[in-house]
This record gives C-alpha cells, sequence and structure tokens, in this order.
C-alpha cells in the first residue's frame, strides 16, 4: 500500500498478578490493537488450557495457523500455589505471555487495513510490583520461581523480626524504605530464598557476581534488551526496602538490616521511570531453558517489527494507573481493584510520612519534564511521591468465591449476587488470606467468616465479600486523610464545605470496578463527603506505562516519543477536555445509605 499518512504508537505491557496484555495506543490514547492473556488461577484449570487464541479489538478470532503461528505449549500455569499462602511465578512463562501479546498485537496490526502507516516509537512497562526473582547471569535462567507479593512464606521471619529487633531499628526501616517490615516486600522474600534455598545461598557465598536480583521490570527489560540492561524504575526500587526514599539510591543501612551484600548480590540500577533503558530484542525462549514456548519463524518475523524500539517507560502497575488515571496534580487519588486493591493519594514532590499505616512510595518520576508546569507546579521533573494504602485481597476473593467456593461461575456475576440481598445478614468476611496490609499490617491473620446463621445465604457471603474490600478503603482513607492534618472524620460529615474536603473524589479502576453494584456499596461504605468516579478508560494502568514512555525521547535534543509534556498528554487521552468536567452520571457514585446505618455496618467491621 502507499502511504501518505504517518502516525506514531507507544506500545505498552501490563503484566499484573493474573493477567499480561499489551496494548498499542496512538497520540488520543485510543487502542489500535490489544491483546491479553488471562492465567488460570488453580491448577486444575491450568491443565485444562489449549493453545492460545488471537482476537481483535473488535472479538474477532484470527486462526493462528493464519499469517502467523504462535506455538506453545502451555501446561505449566504461570502462577503456582505449592503450599498454602505461597505464591510463585514461572519466570519464564511472565515473559512468554508478553512476547506472546506483542506478537498478536503485530498480528492484528497487520492484518487490519489502515490509511496511515505505524510507526512504533516506543514501549512502555508496568509490572506487578515487590515479586522477587534472581536468575544466574552466566546462564541467564532463573535459579527459583519468583516469589508473588502476595505469598506469605515469610510470615515466620516477619514475626522474628518483631520479637527479636528493637523499636527503633523497625522504625528505621520504615523510615529509610518507607516500607514497613511485612511479607509484602522484596527484601523479605531474598531472605527467604536466600536461607531456603541451598544452590541460592551457594552462589551468594561464592560471590562471583553470577546472583543477580531483580523485580519483574527488571526481569523483563533484561531478557528483551540482549542481557545488556540491569535496571530498575524508581518505583519498582521503592517496593524492595532496600532503596533509599529521598536518595533514591540503595541505602548502606537497609542493605545491612537485610544482611545483603552487593559484591554477592547483583542489584539493579535505579532509573527514572522515563528513561531509555534499552533497545527491543526478541530473546530465545529456548535458550532459557524451556520447552513450553516456541515462537515459529512466523511469528519472529512479526516481532521483527519491533526490533530496535527503545523501551523507554517504565513503572510499577499501581503508579502506573496512578499515571493513566491522570492523578498527577498534589491531592489527586485513585483506587485500583485488580487482584488485591491499592490506593494511592498523590503527594507531589512532598516525602509524607505516615502515621496511621498507610506507606511512602514513589508515584513515578519523569525528568524530562519542565521544573515548573504550566499551572505553577513546582519540582514536577523530581520523583513525584504518593501515600499508599495497600489491600492485599480484592479481585482475589472473587475468584476464590468463583473457583473454591464456586458461588458464581463468572467473575462478572459477583455483583448482581450480592445485590440480591441488601446487607450482609450480620455476616463479616476478612478475606486476609495472604495477611491483612494498610492500614493493619498484620501478617499473621488469616481470613475468617464471622456471623453465619441459618439465615444465612450465597448472596450474603458474596455482599460481605464485597464490603470487606469496601471497608480497607475506607480504613485506608481515613489513615491517609489523618495524615494530612486533616481530620479523619470528615468521611461522615455532612456539613463539610467543599473548601475544607480533603478528598472530593476518588478516582477508581481496575476489574472489580466494572461492577455497579460494587462501586454503589463502595460509595455507601464512603459516605456523603466522597464520590466514586470511574475511569471511562478501562485500561488506567496500561495507559500510564505508554505515557511513561511517550513522554521520553533518544536524547535530550530530539523530539519525545509522543507527548511534549504531560500537560499534553492529559489533554490528548482525555480527549482534549478538562478534567475537572463532570464525569458521565453512569461512572458516578454518590452514598445512598443513611448514615445511622452506615455508622452501624462500619461498628461492625
Ligand atoms: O503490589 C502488588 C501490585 O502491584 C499487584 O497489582 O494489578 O496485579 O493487583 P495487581
Amino acid at each position: 500500500a502507499h502511504f501518505t499518512a504517518f502516525e506514531n504508537l507507544v506500545v505498552s505491557v501490563d503484566v499484573g498478578t493474573t493477567s499480561t496484555r499489551a496494548i498499542f495506543f496512538r497520540k488520543d490514547g485510543s487502542h489500535v490493537a490489544s491483546h491479553q492473556i488471562e492465567y488460570s488461577t488453580s491448577a486444575r484449570e491450568a491443565s485444562k488450557r489449549n493453545s492460545p487464541e488471537i482476537f481483535t479489538p473488535e472479538g474477532v478470532a484470527i486462526s493462528l495457523s493464519d499469517s502467523v503461528e504462535i506455538e506453545s505449549r502451555i501446561n505449566e500455569p504461570t502462577l503456582v500455589f505449592p503450599n498454602p499462602g505461597w505464591v510463585e511465578c514461572d519466570p519464564i512463562q511472565v515473559l512468554g505471555n508478553v512476547i506472546q501479546c506483542l506478537a498478536a498485537c503485530l498480528v492484528q496490526l497487520a492484518t487490519t487495513e489502515h490509511d496511515v502507516q505505524f510507526k512504533i516509537s516506543a514501549i512502555g512497562i508496568a509490572n506487578m510490583r515487590e515479586t522477587t526473582i534472581v536468575w544466574s547471569k552466566r546462564s541467564g535462567r532463573p535459579l527459583h520461581n519468583g516469589i508473588v507479593w502476595n505469598d506469605t512464606r515469610t510470615s515466620k521471619l516477619v514475626a522474628d523480626i518483631y520479637q527479636n529487633e528493637s523499636t527503633e531499628r523497625i522504625d528505621r526501616v520504615r523510615e529509610l524504605g518507607g516500607c514497613p517490615i511485612s511479607t509484602y516486600f522484596s527484601a523479605t522474600k531474598w531472605r527467604w530464598l536466600y536461607e531456603n534455598v541451598p544452590h541460592i545461598r551457594k552462589a551468594y557465598d561464592q560471590g562471583d557476581g553470577d546472583l543477580m536480583f531483580g523485580t519483574v521490570d527488571t526481569w523483563l527489560i533484561y531478557c528483551l534488551t540482549e542481557e545488556s540492561s540491569f535496571v530498575t524504575d524508581v518505583t519498582n526500587a521503592s517496593r524492595t526496602s532496600l532503596m533509599n526514599i529521598e536518595t533514591h539510591r540503595y541505602d548502606d543501612e537497609l542493605l545491612s538490616f537485610w544482611n545483603i551484600d552487593r559484591s554477592k548480590l547483583q542489584l539493579p540500577d535505579i532509573r527514572p521511570s522515563s528513561y531509555v533503558y534499552g533497545h527491543y530484542h526478541t530473546p530465545d525462549l529456548r535458550a532459557l531453558g524451556t520447552t513450553q514456548f516456541h515462537l515459529s519463524i512466523d511469528a519472529r518475523a512479526v516481532l521483527q517489527m519491533l526490533h530496535g524500539v527503545p523501551i523507554a517507560g517504565c513503572l510499577g502497575d499501581q503508579s502506573a494507573s496512578l499515571v493513566g488515571q491522570l492523578a498527577v496534580k498534589q491531592g489527586d487519588a485513585k483506587c485500583t481493584y485488580g487482584t488485591g486493591a491499592f490506593l494511592l493519594y498523590n503527594t507531589g514532590p512532598r516525602i509524607l510520612a505516615s502515621q496511621h499505616g498507610a506507606l511512602t512510595t514513589v508515584g513515578y518520576w519523569f525528568p524530562q519534564l519542565k521544573s515548573e508546569n504550566e499551572d505553577g507546579d513546582e519540582d514536577c521533573n523530581k520523583p513525584q511521591y504518593a501515600l499508599e494504602g495497600s489491600i492485599a485481597v480484592a479481585g482475589s476473593v472473587v475468584q476464590w468465591l468463583r473457583d473454591n467456593l464456586r458461588l458464581i461461575s463468572n467473575s462478572k456475576d459477583v455483583g448482581p449476587l450480592a445485590s440480591q440481598v441488601s446487607n450482609s445478614g450480620g455476616v463479616v468476611f476478612v478475606p486476609a488470606f495472604s495477611g491483612l496490609y494498610a492500614p493493619y499490617w498484620d501478617s499473621g491473620s488469616r481470613g475468617t467468616i464471622l456471623g453465619l446463621t441459618q439465615y444465612t445465604s450465597a448472596a450474603h457471603i458474596a455482599r460481605a465479600a464485597l464490603e470487606a474490600v469496601c471497608y480497607q478503603v475506607r480504613a485506608i482513607l481515613k489513615a491517609m486523610i489523618s495524615d494530612t492534618g486533616s481530620s479523619p472524620e470528615f468521611l461522615d460529615d455532612r456539613n463539610l464545605s467543599a473548601a475544607d474536603n480533603p478528598l472530593s473524589s476518588l478516582r477508581v479502576d481496575g476489574g472489580m470496578s466494572k461492577s455497579n453494584e460494587m462501586m454503589q456499596i463502595q460509595a455507601d461504605i464512603l459516605g456523603p463527603c466522597v464520590t466514586v468516579i470511574r475511569s471511562a478508560n478501562h485500561e488506567c494502568t496500561a495507559l500510564g506505562a505508554a505515557i511513561a514512555a511517550g513522554l521520553c525521547s533518544e536524547g535530550e535534543d530530539s523530539e519525545p516519543f509522543m507527548w511534549n509534556s504531560l500537560k499534553e498528554a492529559v489533554r490528548m487521552v482525555s480527549g482534549g477536555g478538562d478534567l475537572s468536567a463532570e464525569e458521565p452520571s453512569d461512572n458516578t457514585f454518590h452514598a445512598e445509605l443513611s448514615d445511622a446505618k452506615r455508622r452501624r455496618m462500619w461498628k461492625l467491621w
């Protein structure tokens, strides 16, 4: 075809806990191609899976035997649950899923007619955070399955630390790195690997520089750049408990607390979230020691279209959705309901240490922005921070209702089931499958259902499961608001003036947010002062990583890959409109519950 027009695209890869997707974005935030692989969460389902299918954005299936064949035998699940509370992922499978999603999108691009020619200008990555992978530099192969963020095998290690270390030392770890001591963060996972996996301990003790440590971003970028880039972005690094939250460097005191000698364990270089980390190259999955994935010659050919494209954006997925929700001004807050739920409150360049159980994290760092933006906000090119409230179990409790209790056959049925009843009938469900995170931080707690009677039905249990997530969001908001100096009682204050309201709206996204019933319960539990606003864009996480990549350029004097400024990106992807404009009412949820009832429910929780 003869094209007269060219259009830039940014590719975004979103590697979540239970699915991976790739989306090719235009400058206005619309999608040209997308593909998702959802992992099965139980071994039972995994063994039934066949080769993946490829769908166009319109949902039309493309036969794999068409122009491209991606052979894969996925007999092993991506997630593995070897013991109660243990959650592992196969790093090669994670990598293979990314490549498969990219190839599927490229097929869509090649098989759909467009009147412009596309240029793929940059790649951005958003990833589940904290998940810890160690591998050998010599062989390039993982030395163990990745230990996933919500794995609880380190509960005893955490309990021992709380028992044996002084409060000052424990507080110091949190102060320096932003992370409380918990099973959640990467440092405890590394300790477990060192103490329990003999060949990893041996590699460490040998101290010959072969042992590499990384989170999912580091592993992917390393593998996708011919092992030339061993890096992490600052948002991911802020989840390891190894990085100093102020200096953005590894902190000697933290390393010594976790017994890490950097000459024995290679740690990735910490970079901004928007940075040319390296250039794409399809790795040889077979050389990585797997027979599970084999890319056919045709798939390799289609992936050639990406060769040499800069990987220029990287964010932990919750930071990515903060950006993708366009919550880029101080005081903006978003909650993403994925496998877990994660509420981030943007504090701008200011580090706020929570006194109430939230944690300090890096929101994003786009160094190429002007130091002062068009709205007069200063230090925009410095790392921007957020208070974070993490909830370990959100979408995963719905999967549990589906796969373990078989109360529903599809996740989307949970809202209708829960709304068959107007309350939980006195049932309180605490889905602490992985302990409780913010604001409680209780690694040793486990799930429980209270208040069962003969009257209790499946609908009551489903409703109590959804309410549990919403109560934790309320508890986190109360904690954060206290940290900002406002009264946590504001949530129930009907007479609050707009000027005194520290948070008039909470932007939401992620799988569970698609349920109107769930969002209404959330609005009811938050109360009259906070409006829940669902993003019209369902792919905030992927969009955030695309924005990070699109703001970057190959060198200081070159044009950015997509957008000249954050403001331009925000304007373009929000349809040229104004963010403060009213969202369509079907995406806006206000509390409808009486104050007395809400108070009673909260007290019961
Ligand atoms: O901290 C864990 C988080 O990054 C996982 O995100 O989207 O897989 O629930 P998600």
